[in-house]
């Protein structure tokens, strides 16, 4: 029998991003069916030398040879309830298909020995007999083994795979996951509140496959919501390969307004004139938002809280830690406290929020490029964050443009995106006139094949994203495919 495989299991398998196998079915170097790639058409599209580098085999053999040392068992194993829920139904699995083997096998004696019966005795047909003996013998034997099939199965076991009805979104359970973190971990845009068992937002319904409760949780579920196969998300991880049904938010209106008091929990410099600000949520009530939308800041002051709205510069798959880029400004109460050093570790931070659609669009596939001008930079990073997490696009130009040599306050991070990604361009620029940096960045991404079939997001001070705009839509990109935040 084939041995059948999703997108996202075959690029873990072979070490690719998924977008990569994407891109060689578009261009028919990988076949697929319904959806599905077989374990020998990969094995054919990537030979078998392959996978001993590709990481999956190193992965699970790292499982085996370390599976005794603490850190690594609770960072990548599940709890042993889960396991051993998972180990249970893959031997319930087998044992199913070791009967099926073992009724083939009768039936292939039976039938050898009524053959034998019926026309052993006629020595012109022995050799027939002894060819049709053979190939049932091999038939019985099995196919040779396939090693992306005893991954997949290895696999199965340590990650299984979730596939999110109606969107068709897929995305893998690690270590102690919930379905809710790991589908948030991979970029998804899953429904929930709290986090943590009380609002009942989470809920989704289980379609296929076997769950196991990981942690209690407040919010009664209806009987007839539980006989439907509903779940909390935040509570459960998955026994088997799943497929669920929840709706995922399509744009900003679907996310809620929320308040939510923070922790300080650190703040650095990023430059003489910008500041990193850490916030933790409480475990209990995290912040749900889309990569490149805003929120609002608000601190306590003798004299009367003080305010600022700011970008949201990390990725909305790490709902707890918020990061925010903030800039030295006179004019800005928030911005004059922070850089005073008067808001410390521990203290209280309100954010309310999100708000902004400047989110990614999501066609699945598409050239995304990014122009950054100063602390455009920051919603920009949560994009591209989101965006890889998300495995969204296979080609990825990012333009930052600075005012000064030292103003790409994060170059470090953008330079290891680069190295380490295929498909990921990064263009620093600098130049003190808004206007003509964006001309340069504009002329340079006019030089890209992948130009006029991208996404394009805008970042940065008013005066550069006005100019980019006039830049872009003279080189021809409809205004559908812009996306602009001025700052
Ligand atoms: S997110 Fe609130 S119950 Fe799951």
């Amino acid at each position: 029998m084939s041995h059948r495989l999703s997108l996202s299991r075959a690029a873990h398998l072979v070490g690719v991003h998924r977008s990569t196998l994407q891109k060689m079915i578009r261009e028919g170097r990988l076949a697929t069916s319904e959806g599905m790639i077989e374990a020998g058409e990969l094995r054919r599209a990537f030979p078998l030398a392959e996978i001993e580098g590709s990481g999956a085999l190193e992965w699970v053999n790292r499982i085996k040879e370390e599976s005794f040392g603490r850190r690594v068992r609770e960072r990548m194993l599940p709890s042993q309830e889960v396991l051993a829920q998972r180990l249970f139904a893959r031997g319930l699995e087998l044992a199913e298909l070791r009967r099926t083997v073992q009724r083939y096998h009768r039936l292939v004696e039976e039938l050898e020995s009524r053959l034998r019966a019926d026309f052993g005795g006629h020595p012109a047909q022995a050799p027939a007999l002894a060819a049709l003996s053979d190939g049932l013998g091999r038939v019985l034997a099995g196919e040779d083994a396939d090693a992306f099939a005893a991954i997949d199965d290895a696999l199965r076991v340590m990650t299984p795979r979730v596939e999110v009805r109606p969107s068709g979104h897929e995305f893998e359970i690690e270590g102690h996951d919930s379905i809710l973190q790991a589908g948030l971990k991979a970029g998804l845009r899953l429904p929930y509140g709290c986090g943590n068992g009380t609002c009942g937002l989470c809920r989704a319904r289980v379609v296929d496959g076997e769950v196991q409760r990981i942690r209690t949780h407040d919010f009664p579920l209806t009987e007839a919501e539980r006989s439907q196969g509903h779940v909390l998300m935040c509570a459960y991880s998955a026994v088997t390969d799943l497929r669920i049904e929840t709706l995922e938010a399509s744009g900003p209106e679907d996310i809620p307004r929320q308040e939510i008091v923070t922790t300080v929990r650190a703040v650095s410099a990023l430059g003489e004139d910008t500041r990193l600000l850490h916030l933790q949520t409480p475990r209990s009530n995290r912040l749900r938002f889309l990569a490149g939308q805003l929120a609002s800041l608000g601190a306590a002051e003798p004299s009367g809280d003080v305010h600022g709205t700011y970008p949201i510069a990390s990725c909305p798959c790490d709902d707890r830690n918020l990061h925010f880029h903030v800039a030295r400004d006179d004019g800005d109460p928030f911005a004059q406290k922070l850089f005073s050093g008067a808001l410390r570790p521990g203290e209280r931070v309100t954010v309310v929020g999100p708000e902004g659609a400047f989110v990614l669009r999501g066609e699945p596939g598409r050239p995304l490029h990014f122009l950054a001008a100063g602390l455009g930079f920051a919603p920009v990073k949560s994009l591209v964050e989101y965006a890889l997490s998300a495995d969204a696009s296979p080609a990825f130009a990012l333009a930052w443009l600075a005012s000064r040599p030292a103003g790409h306050y994060l170059a470090n991070q953008c330079r290891a995106w680069a190295e380490a990604l295929d498909g990921f361009d990064w263009l620093p620029f600098c130049d003190a006139d808004p206007a003509a940096g964006a001309a340069a960045m504009v002329a340079a991404l006019r030089d890209r094949d992948d130009f006029g079939r991208a996404e394009i997001y805008v970042a940065g001070p008013e005066s550069f994203v006005r100019a980019a705009e006039f830049e872009l839509l003279g080189a021809g990109i409809p205004p559908a495919d812009l996306a602009l935040l001025p700052l």
